[in-house]
C-alpha cells in the first residue's frame, strides 16, 4: 500500500508518506504544496490531508486536490478532514443566543466560538488570541474547548502549552529549519534597515502567513462536496470519524486515538479516485 499524508504536521506515522512545509521530525518530507506532489500519476492508494485544505486559497486547495488525484491509483481513496464551518456557525448562534439571555457559560463558549471563525483566519502571530485565551480561560469553558478542539488542548493546562526548555527545543530542530532562520534573520534585518518599523513589521507579518499557520478559507459538507467533484472525484461522502475505506485506517491513530476522536470539530470527507 502506498499511503500519503498531505500536510501532516506532527501527526503522522511511518508506514506512510509524510509531507509538511515546516517538518517537525527526520520522517516528514518538506514539501511546499502548492508546488505539487512529487510523487508518479496512479501511485498511491490513498491520500489524507487533515486540517489543512482551510490554510490555502480556494484555487491552491482545487490545485492540491486536482494533484492528489492524479497521484491516486483508479479506486484509490482520498480522505479530508477540515474544521466544519457549519457546526462553528450553528455553536456560535446557539451560544450567542444563550449569553444574551444570561447564561455565563455560554458567554465563555460564545467567546471561544468568535475565535474559532475569526482568530484562525487574522492572526499574525503563532498561536494568536487562542492560545492566549486556552491559557488563561476559567475552569467552566475547559471541558467545552475539549469537546471542540480534542485533547491537545489539555497540554496548556497540565503542562503550560508542553513548555519545553530552550535547549530542547533547539535539539529537536533540523538544518533546514536552522537554515530558514538564518535566511529571516538576514531578511529582517535588510527590512528594518531600509523600510524602518513599518518594513520590519512588513517582513515579520508575510513571513507569519507564509509558514502554512493561518486559515484562508473553510469549509461545510456542501461546499467541500461540490470542490471534490470539481476536480472529478467520485462517491463523495462524509463519514464518522472512525469510519473510513482505507484499510485498517484506525490503526494509524490518525483520526482515531484509540477510542478517542483527534480533532472533534472536524468534518470527515472521503472519495474515490473514479
Ligand atoms: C492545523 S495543521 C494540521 C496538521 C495535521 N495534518 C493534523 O491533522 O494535525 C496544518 C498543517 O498544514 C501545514 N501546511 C500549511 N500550508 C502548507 C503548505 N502550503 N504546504 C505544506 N504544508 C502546509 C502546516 O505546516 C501544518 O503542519
Amino acid at each position: 500500500m502506498v499511503l500519503v499524508n498531505v500536510g501532516c504536521g506532527a501527526t503522522f506515522h511511518p508506514s506512510w508518506i509524510n509531507f509538511d512545509i515546516v517538518p517537525v521530525a527526520q520522517g516528514v518530507r518538506r514539501l511546499d504544496l502548492r508546488s505539487g506532489l512529487p510523487l508518479a500519476a496512479s501511485s498511491a492508494d490513498a491520500c489524507y490531508c487533515s486540517h489543512v485544505l482551510e490554510h490555502l486559497s480556494p484555487g491552491e486547495a482545487g490545485s492540491l486536490l486536482t494533484e492528489m488525484r492524479r497521484v491516486l491509483k483508479p479506486e484509490g481513496v482520498v480522505r479530508i478532514v477540515v474544521p466544519d464551518l457549519e457546526v462553528i456557525v450553528r455553536a456560535y448562534l446557539a451560544n450567542l443566543d444563550d449569553a444574551e439571555r444570561g447564561d455565563s457559560k455560554a458567554a465563555l463558549r460564545y467567546d471561544w466560538m468568535v475565535l474559532e471563525l475569526l482568530d484562525q483566519m487574522s492572526r499574525r502571530s503563532c498561536g494568536g488570541e487562542m492560545a492566549r485565551f486556552i491559557q488563561c480561560c476559567p475552569q467552566d469553558v475547559r471541558s467545552f474547548i475539549v469537546s471542540r478542539i480534542g485533547r491537545e488542548a489539555e497540554s496548556f493546562w497540565t503542562n503550560g502549552g508542553s513548555k519545553k526548555s530552550m535547549a530542547s527545543r533547539l535539539l529537536a530542530k533540523n538544518v533546514a529549519w536552522y537554515v530558514d532562520s538564518v535566511r529571516y534573520a538576514i531578511v529582517l534585518s535588510l527590512a528594518t534597515l531600509v523600510g524602518g518599523r513599518k518594513g520590519r513589521q512588513a517582513v515579520r507579518e508575510g513571513w507569519f502567513l507564509g509558514r502554512g499557520e493561518v486559515h484562508r478559507w473553510m469549509y461545510d459538507r456542501r461546499s467541500l462536496k461540490r470542490k471534490l467533484i470539481d476536480v472529478g472525484f467520485s462517491g463523495v461522502k462524509t463519514c464518522r470519524p472512525d469510519e473510513s475505506m482505507i484499510p485498517n485506517f484506525n490503526e494509524y491513530w490518525l483520526d482515531m486515538c484509540g477510542e478517542q476522536v483527534r480533532k472533534p470539530d472536524s468534518l470527515f470527507v472521503e472519495a474515490k479516485r473514479g
